[in-house]
């Protein structure tokens, strides 16, 4: 989402006559785009922050901003805690920030716009693709979240959910193609509740879908991220229905306990979670699922963390975001709950999850040698230049020798090996 954004805010500023550097020694501006969802990634950007002191007391009329959820989250105290940060902005703000560059350019001015909005959704603006392979691309198609997960700060850093109109989605998914792209990411909180209408027109998240991958049969449409509580059999339908619809599905669990999924606020439970699991299955038995998990919520028991483990065996996930509870201010969970379990125990737990989960996603691939894949070249493999890389509809990534092989191709590979990371394979040969 955060990557997407700062292709946004990078548009609107160029059309202003900003341009990005490579270099960041000569730039006038630098603008973090932050993220709050774990206490640990803001201490990210607060030593990220002490780190360009130096560059800042080389280059005196440097100016850094704040953007992102960080921004929203502390406003105007983020200035004050951080001296050399000249202006902070929200997400819903960002068409302000060409005016506030303006501003704080004056020396010694500070400036900071935080006004979340119910209807931004920056819907006319053609995001400038950065450090992009020209291959694969998102496309933030809604904003916001009103789930309140009891843990989470979401909702409170960026807002009331709301959809993007299909008709400007469509066309900026058909520009990218037609610029030679061959993958697009649809982008949302909860892609599910992905809901337009505009008169007599209704356009859901299956019907988007659906008209997205109408563009093209050698256009990839993939997504993020689905809420299990209402993943719904159309959406599965449509995806089992189009080739090019990526056979991949995030659909993060959080825990495998009902006490703690009750208690986190999910609407949902875990017979329910395994009911969508075998729908996914059903429409799609080739379709690759992932997952994200939090150790270590509060109140958690080692019988509610064995509930966990105990999911990870049923599902099989082939890839998982494994975290530990981090408490963030002005959440359900900060206002009514205890964090009571102990970081030591947390760590303990997290590491289970991280163990059983590198054994699965290695048996899940070894089950993959000899299989034969459709893969979407992305570029040269990071250990050989002899070699390249790609995925399959199913995200897993691929690697083998290059021959004559450009990314951006379509090849089929033969899977040979494996490690819990990665497929190894060869070209098959077209007839
Ligand atoms: N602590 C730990 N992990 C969190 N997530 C969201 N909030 C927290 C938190 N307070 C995780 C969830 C979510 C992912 C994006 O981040 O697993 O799905
Ligand atoms: Fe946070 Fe829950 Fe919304 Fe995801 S669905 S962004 S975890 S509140």
């Amino acid at each position: 989402m955060n990557f997407a954004d700062s292709e946004i805010v990078a548009s609107l500023l160029k059309k202003e006559g900003h341009e990005v550097v490579a270099d960041i020694e000569v730039a006038d501006f630098i603008l973090i785009n932050t993220c709050a969802i774990r206490d640990n990634a803001e201490q990210r950007i607060r030593k990220r922050l002490r780190e360009l002191r130096a560059l800042q007391q080389r280059h005196p009329q440097l100016r850094i901003g704040i953007l992102g959820c960080m921004a929203e989250r502390l406003q105007n105290q983020l200035m004050v805690e951080e001296e050399n940060v000249s202006f902070v902005v929200g997400p819903d703000a960002y068409r302000r920030l060409p005016q506030m560059l303006e501003q704080v350019r004056q020396a010694g001015v500070k400036a900071a716009e935080t006004e979340l909005s119910t209807t931004e959704t920056y819907a006319d603006i053609e995001p400038v693709r950065l450090g992009s392979n020209g291959i694969s691309a998102y496309i933030s198609i809604m904003r916001g979240c009103q789930n309140y997960c009891a843990y989470c700060v979401v909702p409170y850093t960026r807002g009331r959910e709301r959809s993007r109109d299909p008709e400007t989605i469509v066309a900026e998914a058909k520009g990218l193609f037609e610029q030679g792209y061959k993958e697009v990411t649809l982008l949302g909180q909860n892609v599910n509740s992905y809901r337009w209408q505009a008169g007599e027109e209704r356009v859901n998240f299956p019907e988007l879908m659906r008209r997205v991958a109408q563009i093209s049969p050698l256009l990839r449409v993939r997504f993020a991220t689905s809420h299990p509580k209402d993943l719904s059999d159309e959406l599965l339908e449509v995806m089992a229905s189009y080739d090019n619809i990526c056979k991949c599905i995030h659909l993060p669990v959080q825990s495998g306990s009902d006490r703690m999924l009750k208690l986190m606020n999910r609407h949902y439970d875990s017979a329910w979670y395994l009911d969508r699991i075998a729908a996914i299955r059903r429409y799609m038995p080739e379709c690759s699922i992932t997952t994200d998990v939090i150790a270590g919520f509060c109140t958690e028991t080692e019988d509610d963390h064995q509930m966990t483990l105990d999911m990870f065996r049923k599902v099989r996930y082939d890839y998982a975001y494994m975290f530990k509870f981090s408490m963030r201010p002005n959440t359900y969970a900060e206002k009514h709950l205890q964090d009571d379990v102990p970081e030591a125990e947390k760590t303990r737990r997290l590491e289970e999850i991280i163990a059983l989960q590198g054994q699965i996603a290695l048996e899940n691939n070894r089950r993959e040698v000899g299989r034969v894949y459709e893969v979407l070249v992305e570029g040269e493999s990071h250990r050989s230049k002899m070699q390249l890389f790609g995925r399959n509809s199913q995200n897993k990534v691929l690697v083998f020798d290059r021959h004559e092989v450009q990314p951006g191709q379509y090849v089929r590979v033969r899977v040979t090996d494996c490690t819990a990371a990665t497929l190894i394979g060869e070209l098959v040969e077209e007839n």
